[in-house]
């Protein structure tokens, strides 16, 4: 019987944390074992885990015990908030606080935080290039998880930094995919001027956190970017071009055009790819895609992930 390190997951069922569990559960002989935090052991995602050989442990991060009791006899923890469930910046702060807190009081030896840096930094709440929003943010999703960076250092907690890039699972599941014009043809949509995006499919997030929790202390105290690929609007248009057999193209909008699409989030988001568009070199240097594949070697290009997923981007 091996002797296998505990990693507790939170969000288990869901993206990121779903990529590492089902990362860990493949490798059997890889020394780690899943603990997945779910708030309902009973759901079909859940139980797909368990078939697969996770523990499966109830905890809500708005119940701070049941988090302690969900990180006890772990010797990682892969924490992640949730921000677009509640769009809350006090929810999401809170969270993170939670997980920290769980962390240093069962001793967990590896925390993986999913974070972002902070994009006040570069665009203080002074600069009018992109409003403020909810009077203290640019980019709400990003900043708020970013004041709560400190919560783990404060701690002492061993923690790596880990900033994601977007999912090209958003275009399956929030509605960003190729869309038809009144002229019939196909375009995606996104305020990227001529800039690159970094993206990566969502799954190997999760595989690129068991590559750090397999390197271990290399990767305490550090923050590490990760991302599939740095691709302009364009060169993803000629890759759903290529991967669906019909052409599709870029619809570049202004990002304050973006930002009136009126979907919950549209600010926000209008905001994200601003800054990105904005600070190309910057976003792009914090996520390299040779460091991304040292970590996770089955790293997907987006023409990977379209082979594997084109059926079920919705074309509206
Ligand atoms: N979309 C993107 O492009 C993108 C890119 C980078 C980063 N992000 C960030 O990713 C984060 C979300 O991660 P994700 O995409 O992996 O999430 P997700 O796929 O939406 O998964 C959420 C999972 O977390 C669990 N969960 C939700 N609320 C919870 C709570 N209060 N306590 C405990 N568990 C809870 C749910 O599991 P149960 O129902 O089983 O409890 C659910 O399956 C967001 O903060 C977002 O900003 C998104």
């Amino acid at each position: 019987m091996i002797d296998r390190k505990i990693i507790a997951i939170v969000g288990a069922t869901g993206a990121q944390g779903g990529g590492l569990a089902r990362a860990i559960l493949s490798d059997p002989n890889g020394g780690f074992a899943v603990r997945a935090i779910t708030r309902d052991v009973k759901s079909e995602k859940a139980q797909e885990l368990a078939r697969l050989g996770a523990e499966l442990v109830a905890a809500d991060l708005d119940d701070r015990e049941s988090m302690k009791r969900a990180f006890a006899g772990a010797y990682g923890a892969y924490c992640v908030t949730f921000y677009w469930s509640h769009m809350s910046p006090e929810k999401e702060v809170a969270g993170a606080k939670v997980m920290a807190e769980a962390a240093k009081s069962a001793g967990v030896k590896h925390v993986i935080w999913s974070t972002f840096a902070d994009t006040r930094k570069l665009v203080p709440l002074t600069d009018n290039r992109m409003p403020t929003l909810m009077g203290k943010y640019k980019v709400p999703h990003f900043d708020t998880k970013s004041e709560a960076d400190h919560f783990f250092t404060d701690l002492g907690v061993p923690v790596t930094f880990l900033h994601t890039s977007f999912y090209w699972d958003n275009f399956i599941a929030m509605g960003m995919g190729p869309k038809k014009g009144l002229d019939g043809k196909l375009s995606i949509t996104l305020p990227m001027g001529d800039k690159k995006l970094p993206g990566i499919a969502a799954e190997d997030i999760g595989k690129c956190a068991y590559g750090i929790f397999k390197k271990g202390p290399e990767y305490i105290g550090k923050s590490v970017g990760v991302a599939g690929g740095h691709l302009t609007g364009a060169q993803m248009a000629t890759a759903f071009t290529r991967e669906m057999g019909q052409e599709v193209s870029y619809n570049e909008v202004t990002p304050d055009a973006y930002r009136g699409f009126g979907f919950p989030g549209a600010d926000d988001l209008g905001n994200m790819f601003q800054y990105n568009r904005d600070f190309e070199q910057a976003f792009c240097g914090d996520r390299s895609i040779d460091v991304t594949r040292l970590l996770n070697p089955a790293l997907l290009t987006l023409d990977q992930w379209l082979a594997r997923n084109k059926n079920a981007i919705p074309v509206a």
